[in-house]
Formats: C-alpha cells, structure tokens, sequence
C-alpha cells in the first residue's frame, strides 16, 4: 500500500505560492538558481510579513519585502562594453540608419534590464560615437556634448530592482577583472573621467541616459518604440511563458527599421517582423521598415 501523502506545512506553502507569484510577475524560472536564493530569503520572513509580501507580489505594489526579494532573486552581473563584437556590429548598423535618415532626428535606446546603468551608458557611448563620426555631435572641452544640424541622443535604462536603478542614478565605477570596467584602455575611457579611484560618466553622456524602475512584462517604457531595444542576458532565467511574453513586449517596443539584441546565451526573437543580421560571429536583429 502507498503510505498517504504527508500535506506540506503552511510555511512551505507559503513560501511556495510567493515563488509562483514571483514567476508570474517578474519571468524569474521557479527552478532557477535566483529562485533558490529568493525561497531562503522568504523562507526566513515571519509568516506575516511572507503574507503581505505575497499581496504585495500579486498586486503589482513595491514594498520593503517585495523590493528585498527581487534583489535577492536577480542576477545583477554587468560591465562597459561587453560583448565587444556585437556592440561593434550595432555601431555599423547605427552608422548605416543615420546615413540612411531623411530628417535630423532624436536617436533613441532602450536598455531593458540595464542593472547598475554599464549598458546604458555604453549604448550612449555607442551613440554619441556614430554620431560624431558623421559631424553630428562634437565633444566639447568641458566634456559637454554639442549637437548639430537637428540631432540628438536618448537612452533609456530600466530595470525591475530599485537599488539596481540608485546605483545607475549615482554612477561611480571601478576597473578590475570583476568590477564595472574590465578593459580600461584609454579607447572605452574617452567618455569617463577619473574621480575618488573610480571614473564616472561625462557630461555628455550623463544628460543622453535616463533610468527607471520598470518590469519588462507590464509592458515597454513610456517613449517607445526605440530605435535600438537591447535586452542582453536578461532572459536566461524566464520561464517559458513570461519569455514569450518578454519577447513580444521588446518586439513591440523596437521602432520599424530599428535593431533588437540579446546576449550571446538568449535565444532571438522568433518572429517574422524581424531579420538577423550578422557580422563576425555576433548578431542583432532588424525589424522590417
Ligand atoms: C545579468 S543582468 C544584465 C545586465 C545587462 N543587460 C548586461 O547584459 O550586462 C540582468 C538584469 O535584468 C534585471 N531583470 C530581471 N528580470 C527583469 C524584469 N522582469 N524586468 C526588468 N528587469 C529585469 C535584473 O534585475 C538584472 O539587473
């Protein structure tokens, strides 16, 4: 005879059912590594508190507990310039869709799980690059940037932890093996200053980068859609479902004609509205005009 199932204990239960609430609300797998973490972190609220962080989950409100939890349970791993080949494909495109622009117009790019800001700020970079390889944009001696014949940059940062989005608001970064800069040759530091042993972000590319606090799936920012959508190494540890519904909210927030990337472990769009492009081992996706 099969002996009868023991029922699990409240507690467990509990701490089950806010897991399913975290999948449900921010894609992270139940399985995954992060979820491990963020059940030890439930696992040791009093149950009152687990109660009103589960509320709190389902209803889409931020509290303490919520805000403790989702920093517990994200991989918040970044630095400037990673994935040095893609970046250099995006460049080419970049270059090649403003040669290609009829009007001067505002370049638009939204990093979306940006963590500490490294890929926004890159992404800005990036932009201001291309830019002033056309003689749209020059650099001034107070490290200010100076925009011409109409045209401009926008970079928006969101992430869903809130202490992720107060460091990219406040940047300061180290160079190291593990730190925000692992290459700081003078090339990737030409857009950053050295202050207190660290660099922070100049003028220029401080007024083109915005941050805030956003879930990718309630929907794409306010401003959308953008010219460059890049989710990078974001999506590795959705489940399947929240992925899909990720994928389509990054397709929707991709301007006609504009680029969509991911990091080199995530899988692509998986839709007809877009087309790879590749260059030397890396790939960004092309939204049809
Ligand atoms: C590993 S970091 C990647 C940072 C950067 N994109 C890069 O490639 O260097 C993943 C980020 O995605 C954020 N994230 C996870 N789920 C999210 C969601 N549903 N909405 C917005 N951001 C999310 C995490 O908070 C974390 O900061």
């Amino acid at each position: 005879m099969v002996p009868a199932a023991r029922p699990l204990p409240l507690a467990t239960q509990a701490v089950d059912r806010l897991i399913e609430a975290l999948t449900r609300r921010t894609g992270l797998a139940p399985e995954s590594a992060p979820a491990a973490r963020a059940r030890s972190f439930a696992a040791a609220l009093p149950t009152d508190r687990l109660a009103a962080a589960l509320l709190d989950l389902d209803a889409g409100r931020r509290s303490h507990d919520v805000d403790a939890l989702l920093d517990h349970s994200t991989n918040r791993e970044t630095y400037f310039f990673r994935d040095r080949r893609q970046l250099l494909l995006l460049e080419r495109e970049l270059s090649g869709m403003v040669r290609a622009a009829s009007l001067p117009r505002e370049i638009t790019l939204w990093s979306a799980g940006c963590a500490s800001g490294e890929e926004a700020y890159t992404l800005a970079v990036l932009g201001l690059r291309v830019l002033a390889g056309s003689g749209l944009a020059t650099l001034t001696a107070d490290g200010d940037v100076r925009f011409a014949g109409g045209w401009s940059l926008r970079v928006l940062g969101t992430d869903i932890s809130a202490d992720a989005i107060r460091r990219a608001g406040a940047p300061h970064f180290r160079a190291g093996p593990v730190a925000a800069f692992r290459d700081p040759s003078p090339g990737n530091l030409t857009h950053f200053r050295a202050v207190d042993g660290g660099f922070v972000p100049l003028p220029a590319v401080r007024r083109c980068v915005r941050f805030a606090v956003a879930n990718i799936l309630d929907g794409a920012p306010p401003g959308a859609p953008f010219d460059v959508v890049s989710c990078r190494n974001v999506l590795f540890y959705f489940a399947e479902a929240q992925r899909r519904r990720a994928l389509s909210v990054l397709a929707a927030g991709t301007a006609e004609g504009g680029r969509l990337m991911f990091g080199s472990t995530d899988s692509g769009p998986d839709d007809p509205a877009f087309v790879p492009r590749h260059h030397e081992g890396a790939v960004v996706h092309a939204r049809r005009a």
